[in-house]
């Protein structure tokens, strides 16, 4: 790992601690205007000096997120679909290597999905994006999206995870299971998860504890923290 490429991703998994919490609000790429997310700015404002990081994409960074933030930034760079395409996995490459510096981005996000029909095309823009990531010292977040259809179970999301590892990711974003030790295990490489669907808030907190004492780093939680009534 180059110094650059420790450099920022020191600014995302904080060295005091070795933990992160992420607010991903990128949502509206393949979902549009998402509950809670209508007015990204509005939902942004109040809760930003509260996260380790933000991942948004680069058009809602650009309108609704204050260029003075210290918060640093995580981009979503991979899309092209929607919720109704025809098939959510078709994703490529959406925002360059060199957009991401010039907009100081301390990582770059980009969904795999394993088991999909466009598989093969994800994992390569993946191992794609890895090699960009090397030349300019940019941490690569592998996200293990899941397709509709798709079973959040162990054994696939120790598939998933390690796969990503594999093909470079410097970090790796995934949901908690059962057995996630498994996982974890399996992944050399730190691992945020994702809430998913709303909680009430004491069952997302109780998910986020279990994560971290079964080895998460951290979280990239969006929906169980922008759409809760508390989000601080
Ligand atoms: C989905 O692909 C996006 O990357 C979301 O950022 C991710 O699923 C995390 O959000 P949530 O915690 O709402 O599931």
């Amino acid at each position: 790992m180059t110094w650059g490429l420790k450099n920022r991703l020191s600014r995302i998994i904080k060295p005091e601690t070795g933990r992160t919490v992420m607010l991903a609000i990128d949502h509206g790429y393949f979902l549009g205007p998402t509950t809670g997310l209508e007015v990204p700015s509005k939902t942004i404002a109040p809760i930003i000096p509260f996260a380790d990081a933000l991942m948004p994409t680069r058009g809602v960074l650009r309108t609704s997120v204050e260029a003075t933030t210290s918060t640093p930034i995580v981009l979503r760079v991979s899309g092209g679909n929607s919720i109704v395409g025809s098939d959510l996995s078709n994703e490529g490459i959406t925002t360059s290597m060199e957009e991401a510096i010039r907009l100081n981005a301390a990582g770059v996000a980009l969904s795999i999905y394993v088991g999909s029909e466009y598989e093969h095309q994800t994992l390569m823009n993946l191992s794609r994006l890895v090699d960009k990531g090397e030349r300019y010292g940019m941490p690569v977040l592998a996200v293990t999206a899941v397709g509709k259809e798709m079973a959040r179970d162990t054994r696939y999301l120790a598939l998933c995870c390690r796969i990503a590892a594999e093909l470079g990711a410097h970090f790796v974003k995934t949901y908690y299971c059962e057995d996630f030790e498994k996982v974890v295990t399996g992944c050399p490489v730190p691992l945020v998860i994702a809430g998913g669907k709303k909680l009430p808030e004491k069952e997302a907190l109780q998910l986020t504890y279990d994560a971290i004492v079964h080895g998460a780093t951290g979280v990239d939680m969006g929906r169980n923290i922008f759409q809760s009534a508390h989000p601080v």
